[in-house]
């Protein structure tokens, strides 16, 4: 596909459950658009793996909100991130206002680039960039976004069984649509994009579509 030009200032919000294809999506948009890309699952895991290698109980808030403040975003090899065991004790500090509300300078410094940026995540839409002209909220169905991680986890040498995985998928389904502190929900003006009978490659080409009808707005 072409390489598009991005206007000035253009930050494209990318929002979704785990394993909706979201991550694969925003980093496929951000090479189209050459815009950099954040993904803040990533910040949450790095908080979480922060807790765990100081020892501390993933439930100590306190702990967490400390951490938040003074972790090292650079010393963490992506691949340590990436795990299964992480992205639960993510979702759990992430629950946590001091936790969140220490992530979002740093965020939004990042959408604020002159160009624009592209960020995934769960509140991108409605809490980091409420302002974002393009907003995608990506979806699929929880058995389908299980085989996709099942996939993704077998491929890391980290085997898991599907229905394993499943559970995994809508316990933090769960916790993320029913914390108080900026929810997983689709921002009033996002538009919904369901991945799941779609290959990377639609989904990409509807997703443009998405940001090239906002943009024109
Ligand atoms: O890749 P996957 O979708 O499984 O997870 P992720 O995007 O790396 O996010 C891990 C966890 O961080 C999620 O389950 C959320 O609880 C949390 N998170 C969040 O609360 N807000 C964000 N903007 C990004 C992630």
């Amino acid at each position: 596909m072409s390489v598009a030009q991005a206007p000035a200032g253009l930050v494209i919000a990318v929002d979704g459950p785990a394993a909706s294809g979201k991550g694969t999506l925003a980093r496929r948009l951000s090479a189209h658009y050459r815009l950099p890309y954040l993904d803040t699952g990533l910040l949450y895991r790095m908080v979480a793996r922060a807790m765990l290698d100081a020892g501390h109980d993933i439930r100590d808030a306190d702990a967490a909100g400390r951490l938040v403040l003074t972790f090292d975003d650079g010393a963490f090899a992506e691949d340590s991130l990436r795990g299964r065991e992480i992205g639960e004790a993510a979702s759990v500090v992430a629950a946590m206002p001091a936790v969140r509300s220490g992530l979002i300078a740093r965020q939004r410094r990042f959408a604020a680039q002159p160009g624009g940026a592209v960020l995934d995540g769960r509140d991108i839409g409605t809490v980091i960039c409420p302002q974002a002209p393009a907003k995608l909220f990506v979806t699929a169905t929880p058995e389908v976004r299980a085989a996709r991680r099942h996939k993704e986890l077998a491929g890391r040498g980290e085997p898991a069984t599907f229905e394993g995985i499943l559970a995994d998928i809508r316990r933090r389904d769960a916790r993320d649509s029913g914390r108080s502190d900026a929810p997983l929900r689709a921002a009033e003006d996002a538009v919904l994009l369901d991945t799941s009978a779609l290959t990377i490659d639609e989904a990409l080409a509807a997703a443009i579509a998405i940001v090239e009808s906002r943009k024109a707005r």
